[in-house]
């Protein structure tokens, strides 16, 4: 869990502003909520590296005292710190890419106490994407402080067939942009909306797990949404165990905002210790069941609805035993009662002696927790 520059910033990164996003983060609660990593995406470089030396430069007019002086900054608000670079010869944006460069580079990072290294993708013709990254992990755990490595290669090659054993985190798709469903034209190519991200996530399940899991890419709460849409994708992606990394101004967050990104009884069901990836049960008329077991026993359960109209829903516990043939895991409704919890009004809602019948709101979402 963190913040990360490029969502709302992209480029327009500096000393002042990321100083201030620091101390935002803990005035907000963010930090106390569990948001740890504080990373600086892509532009936070100077064109060229040192031409004596071959290291990396921070960007000298946006990072005046250098990246010793931030990451100090976010270790004593008691936080992390992280970087951003490319596999390739330049970085998505034009700045040196780590290509050749990957034992000087990783010592760079831990030469300025960096906890968190993303890894793009960008200006990697004709490289192996698996030797690639394979090599900036060892690097990484050669440089002699530990380093988060966050995989940034958008799922081209599959990387959750191979990354488990190189990385923490893996980018599963290309790039999430501010839209709830559909595709957003960016001009040269199209970002991805929450829902699009999701519908490909679902067959990844069992790939994901503690210290190694797919990565849906960034949160857009808070960066021009809905509320409820907010809350669908939150909800969402804490259903699938993504790393949550928040991507919008926190330090002029509405209150809606601030609440749906520090709820801490949906972060629970991220954060849960089983790590088991949520499934998708059910799929008719844009409305979905999505169904997670957690530790102790409970299960979360998520109704979305996808659709812009608000849709009843009726749940017959006593109708089924579901199986999650995966996790090896049975939700046995029929004989054990559990109590439910819906986790947005933060509220009991009864147990699964009766049916749950609710009303989702349009682009939202009812989650509830199960326990016994
Ligand atoms: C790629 C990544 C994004 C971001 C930009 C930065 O598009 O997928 O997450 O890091 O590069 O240029």
């Amino acid at each position: 869990m963190g913040w990360n520059s490029w969502n709302t910033f992209q480029g327009n990164i500096n000393e002042k502003m990321v100083m201030e996003m620091t101390d935002a983060m803990v005035s907000s609660g963010m930090r106390d909520a569990g948001y740890i990593y504080l990373v600086l995406d892509d532009a936070w470089m100077a064109k060229e590296r040192d031409p004596n030396t071959g290291d990396l430069v921070p960007d000298p007019v946006k990072f005046p005292r250098g990246m010793k002086f931030i990451s100090d900054y976010v270790h004593s608000k008691g936080m992390k710190f992280g970087l951003y670079n490319c596999a390739g010869t330049l970085t998505c944006a034009g700045y040196p890419g780590t290509r050749g460069y990957e034992y000087q580079d990783a010592r760079f990072y831990a030469s300025v106490g960096a906890d968190y290294l993303k890894f793009d993708w960008c200006n990697t013709e004709g490289i192996n994407s698996i030797e690639v990254y394979t090599t900036m992990s060892k690097a990484l755990k050669k440089a002699g402080h530990p380093i988060l490595f966050s995989l940034c290669e958008w799922g081209t090659s599959k990387p959750w067939r191979w990354a488990a054993p190189v990385g923490h985190l893996w980018r599963t798709t290309e790039d999430i942009g501010n839209v709830f469903d559909g595709t957003k034209n960016m001009g040269s190519w199209s970002s991805n909306g929450a829902m699009t991200i999701l519908d490909s996530q679902d067959t990844l399940r069992a790939y994901s797990g503690p210290g190694h899991w797919n990565d849906p890419d960034m949160l857009e709460v808070g960066n021009g949404l809905s509320e409820s849409e907010n809350r669908a994708h939150f909800s969402m992606w804490c259903m699938i165990d993504a790393p949550l990394i928040a991507g919008n101004d926190l330090r002029k967050m509405s209150v809606s905002t601030h609440d749906i990104l520090t709820n801490k009884e949906v972060i629970a069901v991220n954060q849960d210790s089983l790590g088991i990836q949520a499934l998708k049960y059910f799929s008719k008329d844009s409305l979905e069941i999505w169904i997670k077991p957690l530790s102790g026993g409970d299960w979360a359960f998520c109704f979305l609805n996808r659709k812009t109209t608000a849709q009843p829903v009726n749940f017959n516990w006593n109708a089924q035993v579901i199986t999650d043939t995966l996790s090896k895991r049975n939700l046995d409704t029929k004989t054990l009662v559990y109590k439910l919890r819906n986790l947005w009004t933060k509220k009991e809602a009864g147990d699964t002696k009766k049916p749950f019948q609710a009303r989702v709101g349009p682009h939202d979402v009812v989650m509830l927790r199960l326990g016994r």
